[in-house]
């Protein structure tokens, strides 16, 4: 991890992004148990967010050349969303996350403005425990859903309890 830095995304940097987008699309297809999450092509989903979001937005990690994170802001009115953020799965627990949150806080400071947000999937718990260890101990909305489909039964698991009440995720 000699040469660890964090920088501006470059035109360069294309493909490993569409890759982490994908190592992220997988990561949901394991905690939901589906391989339909994200289509066919869900490295296209970066291009898609680079369009929205612009260059400027998304930041990365590099190791030797390499890179090994990726993270983007969103901004809106009053806030700015972190989404998507990712570290390439053989380097998560080295510290790499909390490198790249580091830059993004400081990042958001520097447009002055006031909340930074995040909204993983509530099944999401380790995104949750690493968002809350970084300073995300704040709870803005709650989104609460309800599940339609006839097959819904058994497809959820435990949640959380808040306000007394247990939630399934
Ligand atoms: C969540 C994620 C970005 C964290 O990045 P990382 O590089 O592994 O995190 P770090 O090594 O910098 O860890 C920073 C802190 O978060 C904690 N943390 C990281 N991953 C954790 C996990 N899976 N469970 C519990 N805590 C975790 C670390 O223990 C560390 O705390 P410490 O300083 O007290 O030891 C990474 O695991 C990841 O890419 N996950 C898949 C994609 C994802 O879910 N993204 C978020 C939703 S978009």
């Amino acid at each position: 991890m000699s040469a660890l830095k964090t920088r501006m995304y470059k035109t360069s940097d294309l493909n490993s992004c569409r890759d982490l987008w994908i190592e992220l699309t997988e990561h949901h297809r394991q905690i939901y148990n589906s391989s339909g999450i994200g289509g066919d092509n869900p490295g296209l989903f970066f291009d898609r967010h680079l369009e929205k979001v612009g260059a400027e937005r998304i930041w990365v990690v590099e190791d030797e050349g390499q890179v090994i994170g990726m993270a983007a802001l969103v901004l809106n009115d009053d806030e700015v969303e972190i989404e998507p953020f990712v570290v390439r799965s053989e380097w998560r627990g080295k510290g790499i996350g909390q490198k790249l949150m580091e830059t993004l806080v400081s990042e958001v400071r520097r447009l002055g403005v006031r909340y930074i947000c995040v909204r993983p999937v509530a099944r999401n718990r380790e995104a949750a425990d690493f968002f809350f260890k970084s300073g995300f101990d704040i709870l803005g909305h709650i989104q609460m859903l309800m599940d339609l489909s006839s097959d819904g039964v058994g497809k959820w698991e435990e949640g959380p309890t808040l306000f007394n009440r247990s939630f399934r995720v």
